[in-house]
């Protein structure tokens, strides 16, 4: 099987081995990605082999990942492989997050079941089986904080050494507490998302560095399958509409280049759109997108959320995201704090539960609905990216009517859920439980 990296330009497709420690072109400096030339896959023989998978106790079967590995051939030695048993996450019914946002029914993807609770994990683990193949012995990546979490999980795991970079005091404690305890040397560097990326990029090269952000081709590879499972799982009947937070863009770019390839091999017959929230004040894609064609993409310099999951201002690989936003026919939308908070509220109370940047897909799903963009009838599959233990500060402050905004405005608690301190009297608690509204 020829595997190669290739550059995304279409005005230039320079071509590179897969074994090119590398993340852009030599050529014209545009993104990389992995390419197949000579694949050719038999969809009716593998969805049976797929599922059979399933029922085979071994790791690499049980792994949601390379499960599919036919989807994503880029190893030519199983033995490199690293996985923790990521993927396998539920697809889940809300009917209450369904009524929220006006649609009669709604299903969540959750990532936040991956092995350390984020999307990442799809991805990592082949990033660190590439750096194994490629006998690296360090690997990096800048972070809002669950790349950092997964990739210390995953390199800890392979024995290689993981060096985390984030910017000081702006990722959530769990993120940290997690890159800590998988033993990354961890960095808190006083410098937002966009200006680390820039530092260790720079880094990573002068010290022979395996970079592994979500620009590094073999993330995106293994993000494909978040995709893929989701099909499978849908028995490979496409929804209408597959709704998902946009920061660095990187999620985005494989569920297109996934969908891409499922249609082009065969395994579905309809493009499912596809529509990616930002939040307001780091929406870098969204006002891009909304300025229409022939504008330039320019960058936010100073970005704001408290879902600090997607507080980016820089996107790197937004050129992919372009093509897979108008490949699919899809749409960008922007959702304020206040919507987000309500949204992840609104989650939590389905008994689901998502971290705040998960809760963007909903908040943008209603957006979306209320402008009829999407039909209230429409098949729509939104994904939740990382787990509600993710930001425990996040819902203490919104839940008690604490919650500020960036601008220092108050987040109403619209859906608040105050805890109640109560003397240690069986009287007084059976009065107050009786009156509870
Ligand atoms: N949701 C969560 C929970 C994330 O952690 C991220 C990205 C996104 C959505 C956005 O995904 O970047 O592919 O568009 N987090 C990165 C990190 C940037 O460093 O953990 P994207």
């Amino acid at each position: 099987m020829k595997a190669e990296l290739i550059c995304f330009n279409a005005a230039c497709r320079a071509s590179y081995a897969i074994t090119a420690p590398m993340y852009n072109c030599s050529a014209c400096g545009g993104l990389l990605e992995a390419a197949y030339p000579d694949l050719k896959l038999d969809p009716i023989a593998l969805k049976e082999i797929w599922r059979d998978r399933r029922r085979n106790n071994s790791i690499i079967e049980q792994s949601g990942v390379w499960r599919y590995r036919e989807i994503i051939p880029f190893l030519d030695d199983p033995r490199h492989i690293v996985s923790l048993r990521e993927g396998n996450t539920p697809l889940l019914n809300a009917p209450r997050a369904a009524s929220y946002v006006g649609l009669d029914e709604i299903v969540f993807k959750h990532q936040g079941f991956n092995p350390t609770g984020s999307f990442k994990d799809n991805g990592m683990t082949c990033g660190a089986s590439q750096a194994m193949r490629l006998g690296m012995t360090r690997v990096a990546c800048v972070s809002t904080g669950n790349t950092s979490a997964s990739m210390a999980a995953y390199a800890s795991a392979a024995g290689l050494e993981p060096i985390i970079f984030i910017p000081h005091g702006n990722i959530s404690y769990g993120k940290l507490a997690q890159a800590l305890e998988y033993g990354a040397r961890t960095l808190q560097v006083e410098a937002n998302f966009d200006q680390i990326l820039k530092l260790v990029r720079s880094l990573a090269e002068k010290l022979g560095i395996y970079l592994l952000n979500s620009i590094n081709p073999f993330r995106i590879e293994g993000q494909k399958t978040i995709i893929v499972e989701m099909m499978d799982q849908r028995d490979w009947n496409p929804p209408d509409w597959i709704v998902l937070p946009g920061g660095n863009l990187g999620n985005v770019s494989a569920f297109g280049k996934a969908l891409r390839e499922l249609k082009h091999h065969g395994f579905i017959s309809k493009m499912p759109r596809l529509a990616v929230v930002q939040a307001a004040g780091s929406a870098p894609f969204y006002d891009y997108i909304r300025a229409g064609k022939g504008q330039e993409f320019r960058s936010v310099e100073h970005p704001e959320t408290l879902a600090t999951a997607i507080k980016i201002g820089d996107p790197v690989s937004w050129p992919k995201a372009e093509f897979e936003i108008t490949s699919s026919n899809g749409v960008v939308e922007s959702v304020t704090e206040q919507e987000i908070a309500d949204a992840k509220a609104t989650i939590g109370l389905c008994g689901i539960g998502c971290e705040p940047a998960s809760a963007a897909s909903l908040a943008g799903s209603k957006k979306l609905i209320a402008a009829g963009v999407i039909a209230h009838d429409a098949d729509v599959v939104a994904i939740l990216t990382g787990n509600v233990l993710k930001d425990p500060d996040y819902i203490y402050r919104y839940h008690t009517g604490a919650l500020k905004a960036p601008d220092g405005s108050d987040i109403k608690p619209n859906f608040g859920n105050k805890p109640v301190v109560v003397p240690n009297d069986e009287d007084k608690i059976a009065a107050l439980l009786a009156n509870w509204n």
